[in-house]
C-alpha cells in the first residue's frame, strides 16, 4: 500500500535549511511514501472576506491537502513560533468554516534550526494549531534537528550514519502512523 504525503516547507528562504532537511527526509523515507510539496509562497494573507470566493492559490492549497493521505510539516522556528507564511497557509486550509481540509488527516511535524533547541518551541506551537484543526498527529518520535552543514548535503544526502538512521526511523514511524490512522479513518 502506498501513501501520498503532501509536505509543507515552512520557510520561504532561497537558502532554507528546512528545505534541505525535507530533501533528506524524502531520501530516507520508506518506498510506500510518495511526496508532493504543497506550496505556500503565493498565498495572499488570509481574510474571512475571501470565504465566499477563494482565490485560485487557496483553492489549489485545499485541493492538494485533500488529495493527500497525510501531511508532513518541515518548519523553521521564528521567534519561538512558526513562520507567519506557514500559519497563513494553515489558516487558509482550515476555512471556510465547516470545510477544514485538515480534519482527521494524519500529520507529522519536524524542523531544523541553527540553534540547539532545534525548533522545539515552534513545533509545540504548531502542534497546538494542528490539534485545533483536528489533524491526527504523530506524537512520537519527536525530531528536533540542529542543522549542521557538514552533516546535511544540499542534495539531501546525510553524511552522518546516526543522523541518517534517526531520520530513517522517523519516516518509518510516520508510515506506520499513517497506516494506523487510515485503518480507522479512511480518507474521503
Ligand atoms: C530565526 N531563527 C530562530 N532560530 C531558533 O532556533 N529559534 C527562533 O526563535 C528563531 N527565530 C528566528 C526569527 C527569524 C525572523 C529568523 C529569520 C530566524 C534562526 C533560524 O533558525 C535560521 O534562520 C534558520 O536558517 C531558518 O530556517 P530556514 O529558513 O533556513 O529553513
Amino acid at each position: 500500500m502506498s501513501y501520498k504525503v503532501g509536505y509543507f516547507v515552512g520557510s520561504l528562504s532561497s537558502t532554507s535549511i528546512n528545505r534541505v532537511l525535507a530533501k533528506a527526509l524524502i531520501g530516507v523515507a520508506p518506498d510506500e511514501l510518495e511526496f508532493t510539496e504543497i506550496p505556500i509562497r503565493d498565498l495572499q494573507l488570509y481574510s474571512q472576506d475571501y470565504d465566499e470566493s477563494y482565490p485560485p492559490e487557496a483553492v489549489a492549497l485545499k485541493h492538494a491537502i485533500e488529495e493527500s493521505d497525510a501531511v508532513l510539516f518541515v518548519t523553521p522556528e521564528y521567534n519561538r513560533s512558526i513562520p507567519g507564511a506557514l500559519k497563513n497557509a494553515i489558516d487558509w486550509a482550515s476555512r471556510p468554516w465547516g470545510q477544514n481540509s485538515f480534519d482527521h488527516i494524519p500529520a507529522a511535524v519536524i524542523g531544523a534550526s541553527v540553534g540547539s533547541i532545534g525548533t522545539a518551541v515552534a513545533q509545540q506551537s504548531l502542534r497546538g494549531v494542528l490539534s485545533f484543526c483536528n489533524a491526527r498527529q504523530m506524537t512520537a518520535p519527536e525530531a528536533y534537528i540542529q542543522f549542521d552543514p557538514e552533516v546535511f548535503g544540499e542534495d539531501g544526502t546525510v553524511n552522518k550514519p546516526e543522523t541518517e538512521e534517526f531520520l530513517r526511523n522517523y519516516m518509518a514511524e510516520f508510515r506506520d502512523h499513517i497506516q494506523r490512522v487510515l485503518t480507522v479513518l479512511p480518507r474521503p
